[in-house]
């Protein structure tokens, strides 16, 4: 089948070349002409793994290509994705801006019968101002066009991005339309094959169901990092409470993890939208309030740890930093909890000394060229000399680690952990002293 995608951003692209790679002729529009210039070259401007080798493969195939014309886009797809952003507002609503200007193109340039679907994260309702861009165009250049609207949104996570799409748990469907119900089904047989995994909905409930999910799994995380807090000042280990809490079913083991608050591009935006949506319609979302408000407050954590360790005096020292991206196997450092642990220490006088994988290149861009931040090739390089470590990304490498060069090399043997790694007993064995998140003697 024919695709077009609005967007060649992370959604777009997984997107484009999920559907590319199991047949159909996909275009993807953008308006960065920079970016579209990369993506014709086949490199992804994203790293997520195995998209590269994906993008390669299916522009080879002649099935996925790139362009910044939204004619040629409207033209070409019976199916057209909405997948550009949605940035919080400055009173944290999405900003609609980037998916009603796609509407907008779609209605200027609309020949035949469309499927608009909309696979950005919305606020409830926004199909319906979709439809209504849609017309409103139409109508100014005096067109009668049949189109349908539908929401669609998307479950991916970031570093498992194109596993999700192939294997996903679920397709929600958002439409009033049993034909267009139809249509989509087949695009997405493919990858429901082995289950009957779309479900059909109205569009609102299908809108609302992204930010549920987002939400639901955010407010287990500050829940975990609430009892965290608690446990660590009762003298419990959360570790325990997780092992001990997750063996019922009904909670289970997924998502419980305490750590340094929750970051992404996602949860901070959907809980905070969710919120700004509830008093829109006159609701006061005191649980989604809290979820924000804990999360905010988790992100301080490491660092007060560190400042009381060195009784406020962090002026002139140096802080190792293990991991930048806001969770591993990405370079996304978009509400990184890093972030605020590194700019409490460079306000506190201290110096970073940062090693992540993949996201140096993403922090220097952020924070340019300072003096109170070097951005190192490795993890041994980062705590040389460094007064004492913290670690922000559980990063596999990072597991296992060689304390006695984590001993011998920092000026304090002191390691604050924001994930949890490691046995406290065992890091103590080697003379280090040991902060973690919520594990009884650490505070
Ligand atoms: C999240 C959702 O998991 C996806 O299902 C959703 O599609 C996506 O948002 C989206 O809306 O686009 P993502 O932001 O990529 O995906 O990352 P997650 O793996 O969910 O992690 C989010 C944050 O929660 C990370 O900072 C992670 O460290 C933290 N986390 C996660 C915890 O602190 N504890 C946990 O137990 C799990």
């Amino acid at each position: 089948m024919r695709l077009t995608i609005f967007g060649s951003g992370y959604v777009g692209l997984v997107t484009g070349a999920c559907f590319a790679e199991a047949g159909n002729n996909v275009l993807c529009v953008d308006v960065d002409e920079r970016k579209v210039e990369m993506l014709k070259r086949g490199e992804s401007p994203i790293f997520e793994p195995g998209l590269d080798e994906m993008l390669k493969r299916n522009i080879a195939a002649g099935r996925i290509s790139f362009t910044t014309d939204a004619a040629e886009g409207v033209k070409w797809g019976l199916f057209q994705f909405i997948a550009v952003g949605t940035p919080p507002d400055e009173d944290g609503s999405a900003d609609l801006k980037y998916v009603l200007a796609v509407a907008e193109a779609i209605g200027k340039n609309l020949t035949e019968y469309r499927v608009v679907v909309t696979k950005s994260t919305v606020p409830v309702g926004t199909a319906d101002k979709v439809k209504a861009k849609i017309l409103q165009t139409l109508k100014a250049r005096g067109a009668d066009i049949e189109f349908d609207t539908v929401s669609n949104p998307e479950f991916l996570k970031e570093g498992a991005a194109i596993g999700d799409f192939m294997k996903p748990d679920r397709i929600v469907v958002g439409t009033d339309n049993p034909r267009t119900a139809e249509l989509l089904k087949a695009l997405y047989d493919p990858f429901t094959r082995s289950r009957e995994r779309m479900i059909v909905m109205d569009v609102r409930s299908s809108e609302l169901t992204k930010y549920a999910a987002n939400a639901m799994l955010a407010t287990k995380i500050s829940f975990m990092n609430e009892l965290a807090n608690l446990a660590e000042r009762m003298g419990a280990d959360i570790e325990k409470v997780r092992l001990g809490i997750g063996s019922d079913p009904r909670i289970g083991y997924h998502f419980i993890y305490p750590g340094a608050g929750y970051g992404g591009s996602c949860f901070p935006k959907d809980v905070q939208a969710l919120a700004r949506s509830a008093r829109d319609h006159s609701f006061k979302a005191e649980l989604l309030d809290a979820v924000e408000a804990v999360n905010k407050r988790q992100k301080d954590v490491l660092f007060e740890k560190i400042n009381k360790h060195f009784e406020g005096k962090l002026s002139g020292r140096t802080i190792a930093v293990w991991g930048l991206a806001f969770k591993p196997n990405t370079d996304d450092m978009r509400e990184a909890p890093s972030r605020t642990l590194m700019e409490r220490l460079w306000a506190a006088g201290a110096k970073v000394r940062a090693y992540d994988p993949v996201a140096g290149h993403e922090t220097k861009r952020i924070y340019g060229e300072r003096g109170d931040l070097q951005i190192v090739k490795s993890g041994p390089e980062a705590i040389k000399g460094a007064d004492a470590l913290a670690i922000m990304t559980e990063w596999q490498e990072f597991r296992s680690p060689d304390f006695d060069t984590i001993k011998a090399e920092l000026k304090h043997p002191v390691v604050f952990d924001g994930r949890n790694l490691y046995d406290p007993g065992f890091v103590k064995r080697f003379g280090l002293t040991y902060y973690a998140i919520g594990r009884g003697d650490s505070v």
